[in-house]
């Protein structure tokens, strides 16, 4: 020990220099690798994110301990990995970004180690953990161990589901096991073109299956966003990523225990010019579709609304919105794709939605606009009926507020799966359009009225005006909302500009909602 490192002041100049000389020169190198590939620094993209000047970092000093393939002479400081605590929106989260720069990012004891601190300290405190993956995989060098710290990290993303919020944003390569990191968080995002996620990669597809495929098409960001479904956001860019996150974060209560975050907003208590657009948007013919992100952005807060998942399954909509400066969950089909019929994809998209609102107590609002199951082999041999059954069992086992809204077409069990009450929604509303039935006019004619349209052939009658007049009488007695109302099935019938008032002051209503459960393990959702 020299006399100047003896001394307070001599103490502090070491510190101050360790730093100089590990993290700012280690962060000065990475920054220059990252942006000559067009990429952020792990420090940096962490920087961009959080609220300025609000970082704090953890574990800057952790070293690798590896000794194999002549590890023990490169041991940088921090290893692979960033990890810290900083507020976004002046709330506070936990994040760690992976740094590419340093051995690829890959993941090996320590890095584990780091990420499994920070994991910890987000469920103790209660705060959402976002984390920035771009990475090389487990640590080849490290083996089983880095194996194992993949494990620990799948054991509590698992543990915390549910608890806090959970969101990955894939920057770069993630490959491998490790991909479940990020599948078993609430959120991913992707960034297109340079991030990618594959189980087995383009090489190994050629050598078992003879198969040839690139990166992108096998697991870009357009891929999973569109096709797998495993990306619920295709950011343009790595900003485009932190603002979609920001924004989302700003939804999302700190964890289970706390409510959603409430904005000061004035209570929307009149109709207005806006609603009356309302008023027109279902076309008068049945079969002519419409935007029900027309209706949406109505019925929002300063017509703000995020949508999830918007390249997958768009023949359902889900996003969150605000309604008097608090959190809701929307769930819409969308009349514009395929008719709004549910699918597979659709069902499980909703499903997982429904579920994660469920867990951190965000309402739920349901727009019905379905006109059933997308029929076919593929549904069925793909497994409409195990698969579809998600959605049904989300919503039954939901306790949050939930309001439906019927705004047209509400057939068969479609009608049930969208928020029904009998799965447990609290306030169900129906437009004067709405048609509530088994099936549509035109099905239930050729069931019921084969032999009217059998004398009808035989009488040389136009067929298919006593078709169509058959299928309008059916429509007009049988799908009319007010038959539903007459049952109870539905709470009441308003005008389609009414709808913001009327949701308002249903979610005001049911804002102390509670539902007791039995007690159990755990249910057993069809997967
Ligand atoms: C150690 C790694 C590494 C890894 C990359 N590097 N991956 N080091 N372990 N897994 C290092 C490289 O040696 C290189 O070091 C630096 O990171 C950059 O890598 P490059 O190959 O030069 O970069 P690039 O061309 O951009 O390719 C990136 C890549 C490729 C596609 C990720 O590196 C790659 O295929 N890596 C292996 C991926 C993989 O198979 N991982 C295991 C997955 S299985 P230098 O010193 O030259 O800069 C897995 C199991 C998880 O993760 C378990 C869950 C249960």
């Amino acid at each position: 020990m020299t006399n100047a490192e003896s001394t307070t002041a001599g103490r502090i100049e070491q510190l101050r220099q360790r730093n100089e000389e590990t993290i700012v020169a280690k962060e000065r190198a990475a920054r220059e690798r990252q942006h000559s590939k067009g990429k952020q620094s792990a420090r940096e993209r962490i920087e961009t994110f959080v609220d300025p000047g609000t970082f704090v970092e953890f574990d800057a000093y952790v070293r690798h301990r590896t000794t194999a393939f002549g590890m023990d002479e490169k041991r940088p400081y921090g290893d692979a990995v960033v990890t810290g605590i900083a507020t976004v929106h002046g709330r506070r989260i936990a994040v760690y970004s992976q740094d590419f720069t340093t051995f690829g990012g890959s993941l090996g004891e320590v890095a584990g180690e780091k990420i499994v601190k920070i994991m910890d300290y987000a469920t103790r405190v209660g705060v959402p953990i976002v984390g920035m993956l771009d990475s090389g995989g487990a640590r080849i060098q490290e083996g089983v161990v880095a194996l194992g710290k993949y494990g620990e990290i799948f054991k509590r993303t698992t543990a915390a589901s549910g608890v806090i919020p959970q969101i990955s944003i894939v920057m770069g390569p993630a490959a491998g096991g490790a991909v479940y990191g990020p599948a078993l968080t609430d959120f991913v995002v992707m960034v297109d073109k340079t991030s990618h996620m594959f189980v087995t990669g383009p090489d190994v597809i050629k050598t078992v299956t003879g198969e040839e495929v690139g990166f992108e098409e096998l697991g870009g960001g357009l891929t999973h966003n569109s096709i797998s479904g495993v990306s619920h956001y295709l950011a343009a860019d790595e900003a485009d990523a932190l603002d979609y996150v920001r924004a989302l974060l700003a939804f999302l209560p700190d964890n289970n225990q706390s409510e959603v975050p409430a904005y000061d907003h004035q209570a929307h208590r009149v109709v207005n010019d806006l609603d009356q657009t309302l008023n027109r948007v279902i076309p008068d013919s049945p079969n002519q579709p419409y935007d029900v992100l027309d209706i949406i952005e109505v019925l929002v807060d300063d017509r703000e609304f995020l949508e999830v998942q918007p390249l997958y399954a768009p023949n359902i909509v889900i996003g969150f919105g605000r309604l008097e400066g608090r959190t809701i969950g929307i769930i819409a089909n969308q009349p514009k794709q395929m008719a709004g019929t549910l699918n597979i994809e659709a069902g499980e998209k909703a499903a997982r939605f429904v579920r994660f609102c469920d867990s951190f107590s965000i309402p739920i609002l349901t727009l019905v606009d379905v006109p059933g199951y997308l029929p076919g082999t593929d549904q069925e041999w793909t497994g409409v009926i195990r698969r579809g059954a998600k959605l049904i069992y989300a919503y039954a086992e939901a306790t949050v507020p939930m309001v439906t809204v019927i705004t047209r077409k509400a057939y068969g069990g479609a009608y049930i799966v969208m928020g029904s009450k009998q799965l447990g929604a609290d306030i169900n509303i129906a437009w004067p359009t709405a048609e509530i039935a088994v099936m549509g006019g035109q099905g239930a004619v050729n069931i019921l009225y084969r032999s009217e349209i059998k004398q009808a052939e035989e009488e040389g009658r136009d067929v298919a005006a006593v078709r169509q007049q058959l299928a309008n009488d059916y429509t007009y007695n049988v799908t009319s909302p007010f038959l539903a109302a007459e049952r109870g099935e539905i709470d009441g019938i308003i005008e389609p500009a009414e709808t913001r008032v009327a949701i308002t002051k249903a979610f005001r209503a049911l804002r102390t909602k509670k539902v007791a459960r039995p007690e159990r393990k755990h249910g057993n959702i069809p997967l």
